[in-house]
């Protein structure tokens, strides 16, 4: 089959090669891929920014969400069958969605959302998972609270500002001139020009916080929770308890503990709880985003779709990190 490749870590450009089709697993489904979107994570993954995380073998395939068609289903598979649409985000060992095909786990997918065109679907399952995860599991949040919701303009952002206001949050958000409009025509309740205004000067008792930038816009974070608030972050450092959570060994977690020792101090300091995400696979979790979608709750946002030739360009422009909505790769 064809697909996108990088062969060694480095900023280096994805190659169309010529690559084996995947085996099909006892519990997996083998997919035709229509559709895969570009999430940042594949050029974290590409320059070897996630090896302490995960380390995979090259040649790799890119690419980590997609929509398609069920070909073949393994012999314990018991949700899925062949012609089936579904979309899904493959577990971190099975990724590569810029490729005509994909074996994966049948508890990593979902029907795609009928209302949705396959680059639609395309540009849903990672995003919305990642907001579901940190809006609803880890922040937990409630109708009638504030969220404040960083690049509501961006992939994450403008999923996550939908279901926050499906959630009955009030939602501000950061965004400069060019994604104003967009953002308030996702429900945004309070934007905040990036480029011309410091939110830490304008919020106060915010009860969330989705921080999708780190550093120090995750720092400055702090000053706008309230007490015993909850601030998430998937851009910033990951602290000792997610290194405990997901299994990293005494080393790595000791290390982690230390290069995060500040964001423990302001944590103190506020009386905030802070925790990392990396997101998880979960179909599960994609069928109740398939039920907001379906019931128009919320609507996928496509900045561009590129030809799967074209791939390479896709990359670049969700590198150069201004895209409004999801970038997708149109496969077949
Ligand atoms: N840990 C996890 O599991 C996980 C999961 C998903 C994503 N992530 C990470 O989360 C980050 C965001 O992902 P994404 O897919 O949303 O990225 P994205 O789509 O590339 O974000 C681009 C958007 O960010 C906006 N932006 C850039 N700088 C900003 C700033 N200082 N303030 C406000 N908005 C700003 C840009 O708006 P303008 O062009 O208008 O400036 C643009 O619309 C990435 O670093 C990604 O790797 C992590």
């Amino acid at each position: 089959m064809k697909a996108m490749v990088v062969t060694k870590y480095g900023h280096f450009p994805l190659r169309l090669m010529e690559m084996s089709t995947p085996e099909v697993g006892e519990y997996e489904i083998l997919a035709e891929i229509h559709a895969a979107s570009i999430n940042p994570i594949d050029f974290k993954i590409r320059n070897g920014k996630v090896k302490m995380l995960i380390k995979y073998n090259m040649p790799l395939i890119l690419g980590n969400d997609f929509s398609g068609i069920v070909l073949k289903v393994g012999a314990k598979v018991t949700r899925f069958k062949v012609g089936d649409a579904i979309y899904g985000r493959p577990r971190k060992t099975k990724i590569g969605t810029l490729a005509e095909f994909i074996s994966i786990h049948e508890d990593d997918i979902a029907l795609k959302p009928k209302n949705l065109s396959f680059e639609e679907a395309a540009s849903i399952p990672l995003v919305g998972l990642t907001s579901y995860q940190a809006l609803h599991d880890i922040l937990q949040l409630q109708k009638g609270q504030k969220v404040l919701i960083h690049a509501g303009a961006g992939g994450v952002g403008t999923f996550a500002i939908q279901l926050a206001k499906l959630m009955g949050a009030t939602v501000a958000t950061t965004a400069s001139e060019a994604g104003m409009n967009l953002v308030k025509s996702l429900g945004a309740d309070e934007i905040i020009n990036y480029k011309t205004e410091q939110f830490e000067k304008r919020l106060a008792n915010v009860d969330a916080v989705l921080d999708t930038l780190g550093g120090n816009i995750l720092e400055k974070s702090f000053e706008v929770i309230k007490d015993g608030g909850k601030i998430v972050s998937i851009s910033g450092m990951p602290n000792a308890r997610f290194a405990k959570d997901y299994g990293l060994g005494t080393f790595k977690t000791l290390l982690l503990s230390a290069v995060s020792h500040k964001l423990t101090t302001l944590e103190k300091k506020h009386h905030a709880q802070y925790t990392y995400l990396f997101m998880k696979p979960s179909g599960d979790q994609l069928r109740i985003l398939t039920n907001f979608i379906e019931s128009g709750n919320i609507k996928p946002v496509i900045d561009s779709v590129y030809s799967f030739h074209d791939a390479q360009k896709a990359m670049e422009h969700a590198e150069a990190g201004r895209a409004k909505g999801k970038i997708i790769v149109k496969i077949r």
